[in-house]
């Protein structure tokens, strides 16, 4: 399939992109920049374009017979949203009502949503399933919400057919070494040790040692960045004969912020400060993804089921490229 992968400069993206290609489809990437990295599209047609501009999408979708679209170009950081929403709706809703109204027009119908386990809020019980109640408690949980709700209104029309895949926590780097996480402002628990591990940074916080977990700090559920890619492939291949697809994705064990930070230490074999801090506004104590219905309705098969191997490629992604895309 001819593959229009929005956000595809981005961590996931280019990730997706490089899959993409890898198992016989051709990727087009569409990004603004404004957070992506063109050094991390590799093997892909290349159009710099925003989601605003209909016309443009609609050239694209057009003059590159586009097949099915993925998305992932949105805004993520939750503190972020929280200070201001009304640009978090802007680009993760309006922009994405631009790119499912040229999708219509050019009569496209196969879409692949990064959505989030954000969707939930705080859950009643972990692992979380895909039918537990949706309560988003921050702005970018409710901006992933509400694309999912437009999605399944117009997936009622017949004329949309769409995977809603909800994201946990993203971790790791590709496997051959080419390929990682940059963002332009870290926000994110693994890098941000691993910059504390390579000198880059002097300690890491934690945010919050009082929550209801052993060792009081958050549990999250750490998903490497390839498995998160091999589901949307299935996914994406699913939409052929199947309208609307939500899956969780996530490995279903839970790791302490703690228990992280001791791993990229070992994995490193470096030592680094680390500071009790305040909690952080927003974050749930648990997060983890019960993901039976993805394993059995996708045939996906999880290759990082372990946080070292995960940070094992992380740290190594990394340390080869301590100014990451910069270098
Ligand atoms: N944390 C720290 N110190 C830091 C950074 C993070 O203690 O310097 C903690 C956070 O408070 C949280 C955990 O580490 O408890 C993980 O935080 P991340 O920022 O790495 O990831 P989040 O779980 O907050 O966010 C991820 C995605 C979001 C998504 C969310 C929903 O990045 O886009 O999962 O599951 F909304």
């Amino acid at each position: 399939m001819k593959v229009l992968v929005c956000g595809g400069a981005g961590y996931i993206g280019s990730n997706m992109t490089a899959m993409l290609r890898e198992a016989g489809h051709e990727p087009v990437v569409y990004d603004n920049l404004s957070s992506g990295h063109q050094k991390a599209v590799k093997t892909a047609d290349f159009v710099k374009g925003d989601l605003a501009d209909f016309d443009m999408l609609v050239k694209i979708l057009t003059y590159k017979q586009i097949d099915a679209v993925m998305h992932f170009a949105a805004f993520i950081e939750v503190s972020e949203s929280v200070e201001n929403p009304l640009e978090f709706y802007r680009n993760n809703v309006c922009n994405t009502h631009t790119l499912l109204a040229a999708m219509e027009k050019c009569n496209i119908d196969k879409f692949v949503f990064s959505s989030s386990a954000a969707v939930y809020g705080t859950p009643e019980k972990t692992p979380i399933t895909e039918d537990a109640a949706t309560n988003p408690i921050n702005p970018y949980g409710q901006t992933k919400l509400a694309v999912e709700r437009m999605c399944h209104c117009q997936s009622q029309t017949g004329r949309l057919k769409y995977a809603a895949l909800r994201y946990f926590n993203a971790a790791g780097a590709g496997a051959d070494g080419s390929l990682g996480e940059d963002h332009k402002l870290e926000s994110h628990l693994i890098p941000l040790a691993i910059e504390a591990a390579l000198g880059k940074k002097d300690e890491i916080k934690i945010f919050g040692v009082d929550y209801p977990t052993d060792d009081g700090t958050c549990i999250r559920d750490y998903i490497h960045i390839e498995d998160l890619c091999s589901a949307h492939l299935l996914a994406l291949e699913k939409l052929n004969y199947e309208n609307e697809l939500i899956y969780n994705l996530g490995n279903g064990k839970g790791y302490s912020v703690q228990q992280v930070i001791e791993t990229v230490k070992k994995v490193s074999g470096k030592n680094f400060r680390v500071v009790n801090d305040l909690r952080r506004a927003g974050d749930p104590p648990i997060l983890t993804a019960d993901a039976t219905k993805a394993i059995e309705g996708l045939g996906w098969e999880v290759k990082y089921p372990e946080l070292e191997a995960i940070i094992e490629t992380a740290w190594k992604w990394h340390s080869e490229n301590p100014n990451g895309y910069a270098d």
